[in-house]
């Protein structure tokens, strides 16, 4: 396999709770990746990345970590993780983790320590534990808010009882902020990711890359820097502080000591395509997640400039660009494109936009034409390929998204883009689990349409569109270089050439085009025939004799 593999890579994410479930309890888990192995290699992806499979208390989904170098045993052993590695290579594909360096888990053995050995304890070090401000030190010591709503703080008590210091958690108060001024928190994250390289993994995913750095003394968010929380701005605090690159250059070093191809993939949320082309540099991560390019609504003009954006900046420093339309923070893309506001934002001004589902599905089949069309590296997220809507109804007592309770039950979170996948059958659990298992969040009904053995069968489907247009990828010479130039086109539309005569076509304006006159389409979003493109319809031609 090529080292340089993950440069023009489709790499699929694998959110282990809700993906196959191969003992029944209803949670997603490594037999049953393992069982579906053969459907991603016949997807035809590169690689998967699965979400953090560590010991958890599932505070937060797994981002919770309470053990790094060890599996949850909901989700199996670590001798079925080296098995999966194993099966997933001889099948060619490559595996990524979840590292998630920002924050533990409460329940790690490093924060129980500090919470029983009191202040100015070396296990306190490990952590931002501070003094409260006020007379009785009963507030926070900063005005630092939690992404997840409320306070960033939390006072403990200490272990004589008295009322003592806070500690720092930018996410959920079960994930405590580590402290990475610290060289033992260094040093044990470099073993961290030995261990796992060791056992054969092609990479890390880095939760939050840009987040583990604090400003010295902690200082208040200004009321403007307060506003934009989770934006990122050149002198915020805690987001995309400059010390934050040598930690990656450290990491670097690390992957770099084992050959085959091992990589670091970023998730930076920093919005300015030249910043985030800093934790591209030659010496720091391979790659990080397109953003941007997922918030971008449907529109032909915010489609081309952020695109642009992207090549520009990552051409700068050497770097692959990467695209993503969905994820398992995201409301899932084919919900999204068919709401008034097609781009992703702040979850909270979600419940009040009206969905038409059925053009959200026409303008996704579009949508990811055009992605996988692109220079670069590819991320799709699981049950995308099969069309998955945002499940927007699950009934609120079920709801696990530390977002539902920290906004006191205002913003509903992520849970709907994480309902477990419909594999076959006509009832729940649609093949998630054995017959009779009940997955952990429900699947609605519908879904018996939408299961990967239903659409396998019908060549109008998304699966096989994403089949048709994956295997053109890994197959068409054009995918072979970078080479890309836009072509002139009417407005609203996209159109562009990669190498060796492809041509992609989107249309995003209300009128018909015919982008490439007399020639039928490689493969289309609306059907193989004809050289026309309706409004929200997108195609791959052939423009070489
Ligand atoms: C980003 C992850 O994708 C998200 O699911 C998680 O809640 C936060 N980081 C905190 O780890």
């Amino acid at each position: 396999m090529r080292s340089d593999w993950w440069r023009r890579a489709v790499v699929y994410q694998v959110y282990i709770r809700s993906f196959a479930d191969g003992d029944g309890d209803g949670i997603g888990d490594i037999a049953g990746i393992r069982a579906r192995l053969p459907y991603l290699r016949e997807l035809g992806v590169d690689a998967i990345w699965i979400t953090p499979w560590y010991p958890s208390p599932m505070a937060d989904g797994g981002y919770d970590v309470a053990d790094y170098c060890a599996i949850d045993p909901r989700f199996g052993t670590l001798a079925d993780a080296e098995a999966l590695v194993r099966e997933a290579h001889e099948l060619g594909l490559r595996v990524l983790i979840d590292l998630v360096p920002n924050h533990t888990s409460d329940q790690h053995p490093w924060f129980r320590a500090a919470l029983a050995d009191g202040p100015e304890s070396p296990a306190r070090a490990r952590y931002h534990f501070l003094d409260g401000r006020g007379p009785n030190g009963d507030e926070p010591p900063n005005n630092w808010p939690s992404v997840f709503g409320g306070p960033g703080w939390i006072r403990v008590r200490e272990p004589d009882g008295s009322p003592g210091q806070w500690f720092l958690h930018v996410f959920a108060p079960e994930q405590p902020d580590l402290n990475w001024d610290n060289p033992e928190v260094r040093a044990e994250f470099e073993a961290i990711l030995a261990f796992w390289l060791d056992r054969g993994v092609d990479g890390f995913r880095i939760d939050v890359a840009h987040a583990m750095v604090k400003e010295d003394g902690l200082p208040d968010l200004t009321p403007e820097q307060f506003e934009g929380v989770p934006l990122s701005r050149e002198d915020h605090p805690h987001w995309d502080r400059p010390g934050v690159h040598e930690i990656h250059r450290s990491w670097r070093r690390v992957a770099d000591r084992y050959d085959g191809g091992r990589v670091l993939i970023g998730e930076v949320g920093v919005e300015d395509p030249a910043r985030l082309a800093q934790y591209l540099r030659p010496d720091e991560l391979h790659a990080a997640f397109n953003f941007p390019f997922m918030a971008t609504p449907w529109s032909a003009v915010a489609l081309r400039g952020i695109i642009n954006d992207t090549l520009d900046a990552h051409r700068e420093v050497g770097a692959t660009p990467t695209w993503v339309l969905s994820n398992h923070d995201a409301t899932r893309h084919v919900t999204r494109l068919g709401r008034p506001y097609t781009g992703f934002r702040r979850r909270e001004l979600d419940d009040v936009l009206a969905t038409d589902l059925a053009l959200g599905t026409r303008r996704a089949r579009a949508a990811i034409l055009l992605m996988l069309a692109l220079p670069g590296c590819a991320y799709l997220y699981q049950g995308e390929e099969l069309g998955l809507p945002e499940v927007e109804d699950l009934p609120v007592g079920l709801l696990e998204d530390p977002i539902w309770r920290r906004s006191g039950h205002t913003i509903r979170g992520r849970d709907g883009c994480r309902v477990p996948m419909p594999w076959g059958g006509d009832v729940p659990p649609f093949d998630f689990g054995p017959p009779g298992s009940t997955p952990w969040l429900p699947q609605p009904a519908a879904w018996r349409a939408l299961t990967a053995e239903a659409e396998a069968a019908d060549p109008g489907s998304m699966l096989s569109l994403y089949r048709a247009a994956l295997r053109l990828r890994r197959e068409h010479p054009a995918f072979r270089t970078e080479a890309f130039r836009w072509l002139p086109s009417p407005e609203g539309t996209l159109v562009f050439e990669r190498g060796g005569g492809l041509r992609c076509a989107v249309n995003l304006s209300n009128r018909t085009i015919v982008p490439a006159p007399g020639r039928a389409p490689l493969v289309s979003s609306i059907g193989p025939d004809g050289d026309e493109l309706p409004p929200d319809a997108a195609g791959w031609f052939e423009t070489v004799a």
